[in-house]
């Protein structure tokens, strides 16, 4: 092995606000393969990540669950790591942005920008919400878009017409949080003077550290002129407050990619790594950003010019991937591609989502694709009908004669090309081109499968005498399932692993590939075909997922009628047998002399009348009800009251006034009807 690097890799630390999906997991599941690979291969790899835990979008929705963002950050920080491990993320340090090393950082990077004099301030207006007491980004800004007149759009674009326009522009506006109208309200802010950066930046973006695509895409930002960054946010905000600047805090995006200092900090205390070894600013060891294309700005404008004016290293590159798509389309909650990792974890293996998705990997930021039927097919074809089965085919053979590999090469020109294709797939995990390498190992699983179709072992079997040549054409076999696995071992780990105890050695990349001789174990099958029944179940499963969580959230714990009056406590069946509902009919309504709020109603039970007074008259005009049917408790003890006795009381809902709704079965119901 050459030169023993040491890299810092990072991925982009997902916010504590919702589950991973299968749209993280292109990010997650690429650098995993990557860092494998680099350890694999023998060098210093480290590889942290955290969950990014500030911001107002925790802190709504820990109001909205009726707890606080800190019990918010530790369930969903619990439930991160849960779905990383399933799909078999091996990060080094798993950390949060909501820590006291991240917030020394992000204090000291503050402090350093400021005193360089790149930190700005001055007051601007913006849409606050004055109900909620809180300044609105323009995602909590809904109204009628000003270009199409369509509904319920969001404060910055139309998703109706594409229009984009500020929010000042919407048609009647209201706060998307309480429903209130906005009003305009000044508050001091501070900035990060970006545009002092260009020139750095015009450097940085052109050294190598972008794919071209990228670097074309920021030359024309760059083009363009830079905007000062607004690194502000005031109170109530979830997040670290300035120091001495009362009730302002950092917006999110400012301390988020310090997190990945912070969470590297973690593990140098842990292992004894040198933290400044990595960071300083001639630091030589390699740091490598792998993000989305939707974050190309903060990771390509504002992180390295807050490392330049803080005196540290800039990232050696940030790589960007592309956005996933399901069948050809957004992922989809109501089509149920909207697919939680929890939810693919309950139903299927999940290296079959690592090799599907290394099959389509490439260095390039375009999107990617997750076809459902060409993920059952390729993978069942490629690992289950190719690789695993050249060990399957082969290793009986050699259990039969004694479970030793003869040293012999049975065929050297084929041998040779799997020793000839290492290098080459080795440089293609490096440069991120997982598909070509997926190609490159497949197209030797298939000249590997020729080859024993070609020497049918099983047939030469059954004639005494070819011992020996068996034995040589099916340890040929599992060296090149052998070669196989190594190479595929970073997709792969759990699949290698099994393969490594069938083999009794451990796969590693660090020397060049040999022909092994010796000892092997039982061959026990390594994987399961998958049935796409399963792939439909979990479709399913995110479908009803994603209904019952927009039911949830359509009755918010913070406001409205629960958090008014919370559902009183559990009865048992028998409690609640004890009280007779019966649909009545309203024979009669009227007013009742001296009576402020109380209608006098007349109820036919069919067969017993029933004399209940009600207090609906606010809501309620007597002829509005008569004829209608309603449900009426029926054996409530009566009750005297001023105006005579009332036997019963009928069903009605609403905080009062106005707002009072009488309830009334649907049409077919017989007065009289027990209700149930
Ligand atoms: N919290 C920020 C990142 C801060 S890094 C200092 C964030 N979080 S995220 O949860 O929205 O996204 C995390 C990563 O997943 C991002 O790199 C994002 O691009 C990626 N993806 C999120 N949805 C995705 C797809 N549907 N497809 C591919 N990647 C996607 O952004
Ligand atoms: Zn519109």
């Amino acid at each position: 092995m050459s030169q023993r690097r040491k890299i810092l890799v990072t991925s982009a630390l997902p916010y504590a606000n919702g589950p991973i999906h299968l749209g993280h997991l292109v990010e997650y599941i690429q650098t995993d393969i990557w860092v494998r690979f680099q350890k694999l291969r023998g060098h210093d790899c480290h590889y942290v990540c955290a969950d990014d835990a500030h911001g107002t979008a925790i802190m709504l929705k820990a109001e909205q669950l009726g707890i606080t963002a800190e019990e918010q950050i530790a369930n969903v920080k619990a439930d991160h790591e849960k779905d990383f491990a399933g799909f078999h993320i091996a990060f080094d340090n798993y950390g949060s942005t909501h820590s006291e090393e991240n917030r020394q950082y992000s204090e000291m990077i503050y402090k350093r920008l400021q005193e360089n004099g790149h930190i700005a301030s001055r007051t601007i207006t913006q849409a606050y919400d004055p109900e909620k007491e809180l300044f609105l980004a323009d995602r909590y800004i809904k109204g009628t878009c000003p270009k199409c007149k369509a509904e319920d759009q969001y404060g910055d674009n139309c998703e109706v017409c594409s229009a984009t326009y500020s929010p000042t522009e919407l048609i009647n506006p209201k706060s998307a949080i309480s429903g209130a109208t906005p009003i305009s309200k000044d508050s001091e802010h501070f900035f990060f003077k970006l545009p002092e950066f260009t020139d750095f930046l015009k450097d940085w973006t052109r050294s190598g550290t972008l794919q071209p695509e990228v670097a074309n895409k920021l030359a024309e930002w760059l083009d363009a002129g830079l905007q000062e960054w607004d690194i502000s946010r005031d109170a109530p905000y979830f997040g670290f407050e300035i120091p001495g600047q009362s009730g302002k805090y950092f917006y999110v995006w400012l301390d988020a990619p310090i997190g990945y200092m912070a969470s590297f900090k973690n593990l140098c205390d842990r292992e004894n790594l040198d933290w400044d070894e990595y960071w300083k600013a001639d630091s030589e060891a390699e740091l490598y950003h792998f993000i989305g294309k939707d974050i190309v700005n903060f990771h390509a404008l504002f992180w390295p010019s807050m490392l330049h004016s803080a005196g540290y290293r800039k990232p050696t590159a940030v790589n960007v991937h592309g956005f996933l798509t399901v069948d050809g389309k957004k992922m989809s909650k109501s089509r149920g591609t909207f697919i939680n990792a929890a939810a693919y974890l309950s139903h299927l293996d999940p290296e079959y989502l690592r090799y599907y998705f290394a099959a389509k990997l490439t260095a390039s930021v375009d999107d990617l694709d997750l076809n459902l039927e060409d993920f059952v097919q390729r993978v069942n074809s490629d690992l289950v009908g190719k690789v695993v089965n050249i060990a399957s085919r082969t290793a009986k053979f050699v259990q039969k004669a004694g479970g030793e590999l003869s040293s012999d090469v049975a065929d050297t020109e084929l041998w040779q090309k799997f020793i000839d294709a290492e290098d080459n797939i080795a440089e293609l995990y490096e440069q991120r081109e997982y598909s070509k390498a997926m190609r490159e190992i497949m197209a030797l699983a298939d000249a590997a499968n020729e080859y024993i179709a070609a020497q049918a072992p099983w047939s030469l079997a059954k004639e005494e005498g070819n011992e020996q040549k068996v034995l040589d054409i099916c340890s040929l076999g599992v060296n090149m399932f052998r070669a196989l696995m190594r190479f595929l071992k970073p997709v792969l780990p759990a699949t290698a692993e099994k393969a490594e105890i069938f083999l009794g050695e451990t796969l590693s990349w660090e020397d060049k590939l040999n022909y092994r001789a010796g000892a092997i174990n039982k061959f026990k099958p390594l994987m399961m075909r998958i049935e796409s029944d399963k792939v439909a179940a979990m479709v399913e499963d995110s479908k009803q997922a994603a209904a019952e969580a927009m039911q949830a959230a359509a009755t918010p714990a913070a406001s409205g009628p629960l958090a008014e009056e919370p559902i009183a406590e559990e009865i048992n069946f028998d409690d609640f047998a004890k009280v007779d509902l019966r649909v009545a009919l309203i024979k009669q309504a009227e007013h009742v002399d001296g009576a402020k709020k109380l209608l006098k109603l007349t109820l036919d039970l069919g067969g017993e009348t029933r004399q209940v007074f009600s207090g609906i008259k606010s809501a309620y005009a007597p002829e509005d009800l008569q004829g209608k049917l309603t449900v009426m408790v029926a054996n409530l003890a009566p009750r005297k009251m001023k105006f005579g006795m009332s036997e019963g009381m009928v069903l009605a809902a609403g905080p009062g006034d106005k707002e009072i709704y009488l309830l009334e079965p649907h049409s077919g119901a017989k007065p009289g009807q027990r209700v149930m």
